[in-house]
């Protein structure tokens, strides 16, 4: 079997440390497997591919099309007018491309993969489109969805949250949940820690200190705010230091906050001096661990949320935002704390609680380990993966002419599919 991944970055945000996971849990489970991966922009994803033994081609996107927002906004029509000849371009050497690779599989990440796939893709080659946004919300890339549709065999969703809200655009595009998956070794509770004070360039903290950060991209709806201003809540006394660490990683312009903007916030609130920014840290594992607590606080229904996850299975007491895929990852004050979208006063409460509970935060945190390994394995995405790229490639069979056993969309749907328990 051969598979060709299309992602239109090569910077490691969620989608990227998604398809990270599904390219070695494949490797892992098919060692045979003969692995493409086709970019649209170098970066660390390309090696970490090719480390792991995947085929590369990066083919650089044309500056216009880099540039009409996935990460946020959409550049309208006109940015689409103007990428219009690059992409043109672009999409025969991709075609030209993938007649030569000739996979019997193309597994597209990322909207602009989405189409430029459905463009590129060989007549007779099943066409996987792996979601992991709200597509509804964003009224050009719903519309060129549903044109391209045609040539989408099927869908992959990473959770039934966004699995509902597509079936709102593509009501007849079959769309299978999987779940992300994570390293669990990697992302496990023992192992080297950051000094986060040193890469804030922060005196050390005391040593009571509670270490509480929110580990993200710098996307303007992860909540950076909401987290500063949770921090300004907080009682003086209660020994607490927040850290913001990631940084700006999106070529989009307006789209993410800049580490000025943050700093100046942190001032406005009055909390610079409790909080550290480390910037972008390439293992976000060791960061992770030198935590008490590890916060998510995306003030948009976040459609999955990695870090929810990559926390628990490392052992920490968790704080999500309770929307969206989210929702689905884990067991409100069992195994992590919810708190309402947006609600700096709900998650400075939290925080004050977990602060002063030690036992409540280990709990939590052997809760989650618990959890992420009975969920969130390799072994468990790629037999899940495994058997979509089986569906896909029988109905694309089904619909050259051969006879179908049953409805090809039995038990595809992504609202019929349960977490794994
Ligand atoms: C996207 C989503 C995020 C998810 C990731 C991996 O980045 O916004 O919620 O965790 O994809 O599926």
């Amino acid at each position: 079997m051969r598979i060709a991944f299309l992602n239109p970055s090569g910077k490691m945000g969620g989608a990227e440390t998604s398809l990270r996971e599904i390219l070695a849990s494949i490797r892992a489970a098919q060692p045979g497997w003969d692995l493409w991966l086709v970019l649209g922009e170098d970066g660390p994803l390309a090696q970490i591919a090719r480390a792991g033994g995947v085929h590369v081609e990066v083919g650089p996107f044309p500056p216009n099309l880099r540039r009409l927002g996935d990460a946020g906004r959409e550049g309208g029509a006109f940015g689409l007018l103007g990428a219009s000849t690059g992409t043109a371009r672009y999409t025969l050497q991709l075609s030209r491309l993938l007649r030569e690779v000739a996979p019997d599989v193309i597994h597209t990440n990322g909207f602009k993969m989405h189409l430029l796939g459905a463009l590129a893709c060989p007549r007779k080659t099943p066409l996987v489109w792996h979601i992991h946004d709200y597509v509804s919300s964003r009224r050009l890339m719903s519309r060129l969805l549903l044109i391209a549709r045609r040539r989408c065999t099927m869908a992959v969703v990473n959770s039934k949250s966004v699995g509902r809200d597509l079936a709102t655009v593509l009501p007849k595009l079959p769309a299978v949940a999987v779940y992300n998956a994570i390293d669990l070794e990697r992302f496990s509770p023992a192992g080297e820690k950051l000094d986060l004070d040193a890469l804030a360039g922060l005196a050390p903290a005391l040593p009571q200190t509670i270490r509480v950060g929110l580990v993200s991209t710098f996307a303007r709806w992860k909540g950076h705010k909401v987290f500063l201003e949770a921090l300004s809540r907080l009682p003086a006394e209660v020994p607490i230091r927040g850290y913001i660490i990631g940084g700006s990683i999106y070529q989009t312009a307006g789209s993410q906050w800049s580490m000025a903007e943050l700093r100046q916030e942190a001032d406005r609130l009055g909390v610079a001096d409790r909080v550290g920014f480390t910037g972008f840290v390439e293992d976000p594992a060791p960061a992770m661990r030198a935590l008490d607590i590890v916060v998510h606080a995306s003030t948009n229904p976040e459609p999955f949320g990695m870090v929810i996850i990559e926390a628990m299975a490392c052992g920490k007491a968790v704080v999500a935002s309770q929307a969206g895929g989210a929702l689905e990852l884990f067991e409100n004050e069992e195994n992590a704390l919810g708190h309402p979208p947006g609600d700096a006063d709900a998650l400075s409460k939290l925080i004050v609680r977990l602060a002063a509970d030690a036992d409540l935060r280990h709990r939590l945190g052997d809760a989650g380990r618990a959890a992420a390994v009975r969920c969130f394995s390799n072994t468990r995405l790629a037999t899940e993966l495994i058997a979509v790229y089986g569906q896909a490639t029988q109905q694309v069979r089904f619909s050259a002419g051969e006879r179908r056993p049953s409805d090809p969309r039995a038990g595809l749907t992504a609202a019929d599919r349960t977490l794994p328990r």
